[in-house]
């Protein structure tokens, strides 16, 4: 059968947000891209992610001309509750470091990237399958493909970025790779619930029957999670024993109480921690989840994601402009700066808020300790502040 021979620039596998939004900067850049990705539109906008955006994720939506919709239906979140010993300690953004928060989930980020794309007449390729990438260490890198209908493709570019997420396929293509990997021994067990908002603000809850997060989607539907075994089953939970397990992790004694709803998705997610280093082979660039993974707790995930991007984008518009390489060449270390941090951030946020099943008492207390520290202290508040809203890109 014939192949379809195609000639870009850059060839993105990976139609997430990161691969879009990296294909819109280039884009705008005047860099010819085609994305690549296994999965269809629907399955990527129905399927659940974080919802937190750092400031500096809001603001490349919004002033790159995605002409989305985070600034008027994201809601801009100033604080969040830190809740332990049964009582909640606010830590105020603005007021400790001038920042604030987006929620807006993942899913929209992605409708309006590829909304954007569409409308800029952008070469997203969904539903191909057989992907494979070859000749990454020559100037013609190669992505091969099936389309929908059969045709089979081969994408030949200079430069091939892996935006294909925690399975990805192009991490295969680094040779000299070193797998930094920890596992967590919890899950989380996410639910979405149609009802209002408990609270006007997330919660982030430490209690001896282990950690919840209180979060929202809108003023009609909210996000819940608690720490679970990885083992569990989420089916095997009823309504009732998911609000009551949901509401022990909250309790104390102001008498808060969890706005209860009809549960309509229910699943578990295993966590880690990964990192891949380096970043690159050769003409071959990671991004994304396709170089490293966060646990949830602090929703870095598709922040550090959109990080990578601009670093990136920046780096090849300068290679495209004057052949200079000197940005590209930096590009591993530059994202591995901010993904290091983000590392800590969320084993930090983690470790600190989610009980071992196995903790002594003196860990246990231990926490509570590292708690105080940071709720009765303007550094320590000021600490959480920057890195939860996000570290300045430069
Ligand atoms: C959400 C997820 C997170 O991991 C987090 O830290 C905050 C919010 C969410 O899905 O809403």
């Amino acid at each position: 059968m014939s192949t379809t021979i195609v000639s870009t620039q850059v060839g993105i596998l990976g139609g997430g947000p990161a691969g879009l939004m990296l294909s819109h900067l280039l884009a705008r850049a005047g860099i010819d891209n085609v994305v690549v990705e296994k999965r269809d539109h629907a399955t990527i906008s129905t399927t659940h992610r974080a919802g937190i955006l750092e400031h500096g994720s809001v603001q490349m939506l919004a002033e790159t001309g995605v002409d989305g919709r985070v600034l008027t239906d994201g809601h801009r979140h100033d604080g969040i509750d830190l809740r332990f010993g049964g009582e909640s300690h606010r830590i105020d953004f603005q007021d400790l470091v001038g920042e604030s928060v987006w929620l807006y989930p993942q899913n929209e980020v992605f409708v309006d990237l590829a909304a954007a794309r569409a409308r800029d007449c952008g070469d997203v390729r969904c539903s191909v399958s057989d992907t494979e990438v070859l000749d990454v260490a020559t100037d013609t890198p190669k992505i091969r493909l099936t389309e929908a209908d059969g045709t089979s493709v081969e994408v030949r570019c200079r430069i091939l970025v892996g935006a294909d997420g925690s399975h990805s396929i192009c991490r295969q293509a680094v040779p000299d790779r070193t797998d930094h990997f920890i596992e967590y021994p919890f899950a989380w067990f996410g639910i979405l619930t149609e009802a209002p908002p408990s609270a006007p603000e997330l919660i982030y809850a430490r209690s001896e029957h282990g950690f919840a997060l209180i979060s929202q989607r809108s003023d009609t539907v909210q996000r819940m999670y608690f720490q679970c075994d990885p083992g569990e089953d989420a089916s095997s939970w009823s309504e009732e024993q998911i609000w009551d397990e949901l509401q022990r992790r909250v309790d104390g004694a102001d008498g808060f109480e969890l706005t209860r709803g009809r549960i309509f998705e229910q699943m578990v997610l295993p966590f880690r921690s990964y990192v891949c280093e380096p970043l690159r082979h050769s003409n071959l660039f990671l991004v994304g989840d396709a170089g490293h993974t966060v646990p949830p707790t602090g929703a870095k995930g598709l922040n550090l994601a959109l990080a990578d991007v601009k670093v990136l984008a920046e780096a090849l518009t300068s290679f495209f402009g004057d052949g200079s390489t000197a940005l590209l060449d930096g590009y591993s270390d530059t994202a591995l700066r901010r993904v290091w941090k983000a590392q800590n951030f969320s084993y930090w946020m983690t470790s600190m808020l989610h009980t071992r099943s196995d903790a002594t008492a003196f860990e246990r207390k231990r926490a509570l300790g590292e708690l105080a520290t940071i709720t009765e202290s303007r550094y320590g508040q000021q600490y959480l502040a920057e890195g939860y809203t996000g570290w300045p890109s430069k």
